[in-house]
């Protein structure tokens, strides 16, 4: 049974996986059923098992033929997943080496989505939302970096519609405007 495959990205700390949680319990209240499938678990899982990381935070600093690695099993794993399918992951991800696509041409194949959603945010936001989560080890860098991080995934989320046919949804998550966030996405994917 196929269904349909959303890519839903945001730079760390936008609030990308809040918004999911919301969006997928207002799609199942009116019928419609999607699966979150969160793409840096399976790479974390796998990169845990062969003792390369201790948390998931660690991945962006592995070498990155590593995470490149870690990157097309994970897409590969997902690839046979059927239903409604919402992927949880990123466009580009910041490593020391550079930005990393999140969705090179093999995980694009992989994955084939009808969207990919790109969740954005004001930079000073997000930076509050990294200083004031302590669960993670969230990269600290400056709002003229951050805004240089959507700007790129702005431009690298066209190169994946170019090259798969995809459309791009840009959904913005202002404080204290999750519920527009939400509604937004839903309208968007259902
Ligand atoms: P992953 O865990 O997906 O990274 P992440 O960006 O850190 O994901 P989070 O879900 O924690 O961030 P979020 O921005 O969605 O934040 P949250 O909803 O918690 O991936 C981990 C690693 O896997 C990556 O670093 C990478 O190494 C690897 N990886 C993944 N995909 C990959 C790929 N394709 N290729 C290569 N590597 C890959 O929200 C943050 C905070 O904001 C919360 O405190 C929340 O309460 C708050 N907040 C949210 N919305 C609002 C709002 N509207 N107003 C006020 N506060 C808000």
């Amino acid at each position: 049974m196929k269904g349909k495959k959303v890519v839903i990205t945001g730079i760390p700390g936008v609030g990308k996986t809040t918004v999911i949680t919301g969006a997928i319990e207002n799609l199942m209240n009116e019928g419609i059923p999607f699966q979150s499938i969160n793409f840096g678990t399976f790479m974390f899982e796998m990169a845990e098992k062969e003792e390369l990381v201790k948390d998931r935070d660690q991945m962006r600093t592995l070498d990155r033929s590593i995470q490149k690695e870690l990157q097309a099993r994970a897409a590969e794993n997902i690839r046979n997943i059927d239903g409604n399918v919402i992927v949880d992951t990123h466009a580009s991800v910041k490593t020391s080496q550079g930005f990393l696509a999140g969705l090179p041409q093999w995980v694009l194949q992989a994955l084939s989505p009808d969207s990919i959603v790109l969740v954005e945010a004001d930079c000073d936001q997000i930076l509050l939302r990294r200083l004031s989560d302590e669960s993670r080890t969230r990269d600290m860098e400056g709002s003229r970096s951050i805004e240089d991080h959507q700007q790129f995934n702005r431009s690298i989320a066209a190169a994946y519609s170019a090259m798969s046919g995809c459309t791009v949804i840009i959904v913005k998550n202002h404080n204290g405007l999750l519920n527009q966030a939400v509604e937004d996405l839903v309208k968007a994917i259902r």
